[in-house]
């Protein structure tokens, strides 16, 4: 099988091209192609021939969005599309990665994939708009939506708890706004799993259990052995540009149709704490 990675530098990407060994990769960053330009990623897709494409190449500074929307679009709507296009006419499959944001987060039970979307960000809404454009050029595609995404490869939320812990003796954090933290490389075996499965439609791909960013930040201080205390705080004391889902936990039924299992976050942490160790 021959795969076309866009956004192989990225958090994500990084990990897919590192677990994806048993197919022939094609890895490219934005220099390779940029998705807003149709011909360069028609040109990549036609030199590539891929079987299967793995779109993770986004615009995914959400506050970044709020103040560039034009690039938002462009990017992560039209990009997509551009994306979508080049797939059907080369007569690839195309796995498109998305997220929770594209809920209102008012829900109090996990979101199934085919729950309405809602958004209420910019990122929000530029992801949602492209679901609803590949569905209509690719019907057959799959869209796998994740959340709270870490890893070694990038900036993320343990990385940013454990610098700022090296410094500080406390860290305040929001306690009113829950996910479910996903690692990297999990989520890229379940990609490689899902193409061989030749899998299509919406699909919930996160670790499994649910915490909040309080939660979460503790159990990164303490399976780090720091002594830094971790302060409860609620979202109206950090007003960001970007509205954050106050709850968007995704049900596991849609990826657990092709029987596709994921470790708990609190087993993903420990794995990547172990994997940051001898870096840090
Ligand atoms: N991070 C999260 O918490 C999270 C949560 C839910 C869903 N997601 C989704 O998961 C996917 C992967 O996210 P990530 O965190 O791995 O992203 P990331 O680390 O921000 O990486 C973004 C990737 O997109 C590429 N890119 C950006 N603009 C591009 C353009 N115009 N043309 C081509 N490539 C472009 C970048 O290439 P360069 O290196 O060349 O700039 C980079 O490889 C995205 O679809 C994102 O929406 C992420």
């Amino acid at each position: 099988m021959h795969v076309t990675i866009f956004g192989a530098t990225g958090l994500l990407g990084k990990a897919l091209v590192q677990e994806w060994k048993q197919d022939q990769v094609t890895a490219l960053s934005s220099k390779g192609a940029d998705i807003r330009d149709l011909n360069q990623v028609s040109a990549a897709v036609r030199r590539s021939r891929p079987d299967w494409i793995v779109l993770a190449a986004a615009y995914t500074d959400v506050d970044g969005c709020e103040s560039n929307r034009e690039l938002a679009f462009a990017v992560n709507c039209q990009g997509a599309v551009n994306v979508a296009r080049a797939a059907e006419e080369n007569g690839s499959r195309l796995l498109f990665l998305s997220t929770d944001y594209v809920f209102d987060g008012l829900s109090t039970t996990p979101y199934e994939a085919d729950h309405p979307r809602a958004p209420r960000s910019v990122y929000g809404r530029s992801k949602a708009d492209a679901e609803v454009q590949i569905l209509q050029i690719l019907p057959s595609c799959c869209i796998a939506r994740t959340s709270w995404l870490f890893g070694i490869g990038g900036k993320c939320f343990p990385d940013t708890i454990l610098k700022l812990a090296a410094n500080r003796q406390q860290i305040d954090v929001v306690e009113d706004q829950r996910g479910s933290p996903t690692h990297a490389p999990d989520l890229a075996r379940a990609i490689v799993q899902l193409c061989h499965y030749n899998a299509s439609g919406i699909l919930h791909v996160t670790n499994t259990g649910d915490c909040t960013w309080y939660e979460f930040a503790r159990a990164i201080v303490n399976g780090a052995g720091l002594k830094t205390t971790i302060r409860p705080t609620t979202s109206d004391k950090f007003v960001r540009p970007a509205e954050r889902p106050k709850f968007s936990v995704l049900s596991p039924r849609s990826r657990e149709r092709y029987g596709i299992t994921m470790p708990s976050w609190q087993d993903a942490l420990q794995n990547y704490l172990l994997a940051r160790a001898p870096s840090s």
